[in-house]
């Protein structure tokens, strides 16, 4: 199954793109948390990134499907993967598109996570994420077991350097302006579906089953 989540910052990609990675037993890679653990270990892909998303900007369309493509020949993306944040603009889409063409394939679902950016600047305030295994929390209301902690690994959990708000503003128009045009790219290839992002996280996941396994 090859499974792309789309939606604005805050959508809540990263939270349903992790449970269904567990579910299939297949890899979950956000192209956000690559770039964060490259920018932590100071890579050159790390220091490439960074001035771009500091200032809430997509990184560079060649970097990113560089990244994304080899990633996806590896080998345990055989039985698929899940795409978190990536396509993000229509170039990339492309790019995926014609990657996965070389060998008779193209992506299962395209699912849209639509939530309107008043609730999404809420639940970003308050989003905590560990930035040793990407996974992500809600002060309010999804919160770790221990405070301040990861529930996987232990590490600390912290506010990301660009959830601080004006970034997230300019991180939203950003979204409106480059990514939100992929909604319609996928409709057109037949295999867009919506989920509406504003119920409760185990519902949002009900709704991605249903469509799954339909
Ligand atoms: P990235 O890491 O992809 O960030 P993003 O798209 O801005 O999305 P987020 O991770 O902020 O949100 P999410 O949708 O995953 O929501 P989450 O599940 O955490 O990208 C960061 C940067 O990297 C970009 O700005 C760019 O610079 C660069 N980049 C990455 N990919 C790129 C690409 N392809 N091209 C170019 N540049 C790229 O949920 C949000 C919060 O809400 C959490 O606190 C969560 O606990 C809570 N929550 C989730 N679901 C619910 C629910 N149902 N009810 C209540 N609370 C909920
Ligand atoms: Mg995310």
């Amino acid at each position: 199954m090859k499974i792309i989540m789309l939606g604005a910052p805050g959508a809540g990609k990263g939270t349903q793109a992790n449970m269904i990675a567990d579910k299939y037993g297949i890899p979950h890679i956000s192209t956000g948390d690559i770039f964060r653990s490259n920018l932590q270990a100071g890579t050159g892909l790390g220091m490439k990134a960074k001035s771009y998303m500091e200032q809430g900007l997509l990184v560079p369309d060649d970097l990113t499907c560089d990244l994304v493509m080899d990633r996806i020949d590896q080998g345990d993306c055989a039985k698929g993967f899940i795409l978190d944040g990536f396509p993000r603009t229509i170039p990339q889409a492309e790019c995926l598109t014609q990657a996965l063409a070389k060998t008779r394939e193209s992506m299962d679902y395209a699912i849209n996570i639509d939530l309107a950016d008043e609730i999404i600047i809420e639940r970003i305030s308050g989003r905590r994420a560990c930035l040793n295994c990407g996974a992500t929390y809600h002060i309010v209301n999804i919160p770790p077991k221990v405070e301040g902690m990861c529930d996987h690994c232990g590490c600390p959990i912290v506010l990301r350097d660009d959830d601080k708000p004006e970034t997230m503003r300019k991180r939203l128009d950003v979204y409106h302006e480059q990514t939100q045009p992929l909604v319609d790219y996928y409709e057109k290839q037949g295999i867009l579906r919506n989920v509406d992002g504003s119920l409760p996280m185990m519902e949002i996941f009900s709704e991605i089953m249903k469509v799954l396994e339909s």
